[in-house]
């Protein structure tokens, strides 16, 4: 089976339910889906419930950014995957790094909230990714084969889950200057063994796949598809304007 490959809009807490809503609106108006590539829109929980409503039929997937790892209980403020399901999404992005640094999410609760997404049968998105430091120190591929291994120690693959891997280097989210394709490339072989190492490797071949995050816009998204190994991309600045993420489909569509 040929995986498609995904490009997921990380959208942060950066539009409000109007703004938000408004890009929906008229991305709907200008993107044509097509066999090759799967779009996703992960805006703001506000945002869902109606956005689930737009998209449906359009061909344009739901996913939420965040989630609790238990489906239900006295857990004031959370949101399990189980109310995302009900609301229409399908994918849920596990452990970025502005969640990692900001909010102490550890690798352990990672991994509760990986199992708790599969569980409902939605696909986890897990973040990975070295900080500047972790890369100066010589540590990049440890941090990266020490997180992915986390995130998925102990899971198996049930027959109809799907696993999605993001590779997002930290500090090049939000710079304007994406790493070097090669560079991802490499990373990518680095997850990928951890994956099969793990996993099946049919089954790693056929539902999980890896992508690449940090400043991917329009101009590179290309070159990254291009290096063979990248599977899609988790894209934050170049997303928030339906032009703008319209472009960016485009230019991934003409390899
Ligand atoms: P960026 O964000 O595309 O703005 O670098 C990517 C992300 O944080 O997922």
């Amino acid at each position: 089976m040929m995986k498609k490959k995904i490009i997921l809009a990380n959208w942060k807490m950066k539009l409000n339910f109007q703004e938000s809503h408004k890009v929906i609106d008229e991305f709907i108006k200008i993107h044509r889906p097509n066999d090759a590539t799967e779009v996703v829109i992960c805006p703001s929980f506000t945002v869902l419930e109606k956005a689930s409503e737009k998209l449906a039929d359009t061909g344009i997937l739901l996913g939420a950014q965040n989630c609790f790892w238990e489906q239900a209980g006295a857990f004031t403020g959370e949101i399990s995957p189980a109310f995302l399901k009900e609301l229409g999404c399908r994918f849920v992005i596990v452990g970025h790094s502005e969640r990692r640094s900001n909010l102490a999410e550890t690798d352990e609760i990672i991994h509760q909230k990986v199992k708790a997404v599969l569980e409902e049968g939605l696909t986890p998105v897990i973040c990975v990714g070295e900080t500047f430091e972790e890369r100066q120190d010589g540590n990049k591929d440890f941090v990266i084969m020490n997180e992915v291994t986390k995130a998925i120690e102990g899971i198996e693959l049930k027959p109809a889950d799907e696993l999605i891997v993001a590779y997002e280097p930290v500090w090049v989210i939000g710079s304007g200057q994406a790493v070097e394709p090669e560079e991802a490339k490499h990373t990518h072989q680095v997850i990928r063994q951890v994956l099969i190492d793990h996993f099946e490797a049919g089954a790693v071949n056929e539902r999980v796949r890896i992508i690449y995050g940090g400043s991917v816009d329009s101009t590179n998204i290309k070159n990254f598809f291009e290096a063979g190994n990248i599977e899609g991309a988790l894209v934050g600045g170049a997303s928030l304007d339906a032009h703008n993420f319209h472009e960016l489909i485009l230019a991934a569509g003409q390899i």
